[in-house]
């Protein structure tokens, strides 16, 4: 018997502005599968539960012409992304039906898998080991993160948002209590997480982003100063309530100038995203002008790439932060938008200031178990 098979096929390379669904990316609901005769080859067979849209999906829709940190995502072939699936039927050793699997995979509803990478174990310390070749599509076993949290904590706290928030800040932000961090985009998945992360050290944390909502959202976790950067300016916030020690940059642009502007002797920035470019043409993006105040100030400037850092700091975020979580001191939220045809939509809506209006990480659910 078929059973209708439909996924999320990147169609068209975007070129440097907002992908378009139905353009770029395009729902195909014209393909079925077998569920119970399809040949698994060895592998096994996945039905996807949800799948997370990241603003990393878009740098790798760039140009051929243009290098990166991921691979180029493949015109013709569905969307791969962060997936949590479960298992239907499996050929391979080790792996059994009813199996939950997290990571590389596509934008579709079945799946024959070929890869399977290893076992987490939260309790073991065994954590993933994603590299950047985002084209090989990897699955790992996850166990139900201690029975206590929904699955999709795995694409906030538990997965890249968190594990990017732990990294950047014990790698480079050399925080000391009392001092002050100013955060980007503070109620992204990565912004929200290290909120709280941020007021654990005992630092003061002063946050924006795009909406009224998200300011009250970012209060609830902690924040000291939160404030709406399209009402006011964040100048004037700085002006207000800085000088800062450190500024996590979500968002690239301007907003790291005027952090510039207001950092300390000795501060720190992390650059972590710079996701107000990713639509924009080079030509037309923000260009620092103040980097002699890098010099002056003795300013220390960072590149963060999660990735990097698991093998060193991964041990210690599995051992940690699920402690805090138990602990209520670091909560996460996800925002849902069900269904694979609204996977694009979701994903083109997080691409753009004060886009996602929902507050958290957004997920699109794709089937309920
Ligand atoms: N370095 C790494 O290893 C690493 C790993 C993961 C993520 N990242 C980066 O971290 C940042 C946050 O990622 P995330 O997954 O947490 O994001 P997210 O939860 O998907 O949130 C994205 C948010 O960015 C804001 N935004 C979008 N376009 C913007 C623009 N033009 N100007 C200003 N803000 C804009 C919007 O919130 P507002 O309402 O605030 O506008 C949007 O909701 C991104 O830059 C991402 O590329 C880096």
């Amino acid at each position: 018997m078929l059973t209708p098979n439909p996924r999320v096929v990147f169609a068209k390379r975007p070129g440097t502005g907002l992908p378009v669904p139905g353009e770029h990316l395009v729902y195909d609901a014209s393909r079925s599968i077998d569920l119970e005769a399809v040949p698994l080859n060895g592998g096994f067979l996945t039905e996807t539960l949800m799948l997370s849209p990241e603003p990393f999906l878009r740098e790798r829709m760039r140009d051929l012409s243009v290098d990166s940190y991921s691979t180029h995502a493949v015109v013709g072939a569905p969307m791969v992304g962060f997936v949590l699936a479960v298992v239907l039927r499996s050929e391979k050793e080790g792996v059994n039906p009813g199996d939950h699997m997290l990571g590389l995979s596509h934008w579709e509803a079945y799946t024959v898998q070929p890869y399977m990478e290893g076992r987490v174990d939260f309790k073991a310390g065994k954590y993933p080991d994603w590299t950047e070749d985002t084209d090989a599509m990897a699955l790992y076993q996850v166990g139900d993160p201690k029975g206590i949290y929904p699955w999709s904590r795995y694409f906030s706290v538990l997965g890249g948002p968190g594990l990017t928030a732990f990294c950047g800040l014990e790698a480079y932000g050399d925080p000391k209590k009392g001092e002050t961090i100013y955060i980007s985009s503070g109620a992204s998945a990565v912004g929200s997480i290290l909120i709280q992360l941020a007021k654990e050290k005992g630092l003061r944390v002063i946050a924006s982003a795009g909406s009224d909502a998200k300011v009250e959202y970012m209060r609830s976790l902690g924040a000291d100063v939160a404030f709406n950067y399209k009402t006011t300016p964040i100048a004037a916030a700085l002006k207000e309530h800085g000088p800062l020690d450190i500024y996590w940059d979500n968002v690239g642009g301007e907003a790291v100038e005027i952090a510039i502007e207001y950092l300390r002797l000795h501060g720190r920035v992390i650059l972590c995203g710079a996701i107000s470019e990713y639509n924009v043409a080079p030509k037309d993006r923000h260009g620092v002008k103040n980097l002699s105040e890098v010099c002056k100030k003795r300013l220390r400037i960072y590149g963060l790439m999660v990735a990097e850092h698991m093998a060193t700091l991964g041990p210690r975020f599995f051992a940690e932060v699920p402690a805090l979580m138990a602990q209520g001191k670091v909560t996460a939220r996800e925002t849902f938008t069900e269904g694979l045809e609204n996977a694009a939509d979701a994903f083109v809506k997080m691409l753009q200031a004060g886009g996602a209006e929902e507050l958290g990480k957004p997920v699109v659910i794709v089937a309920k178990e």
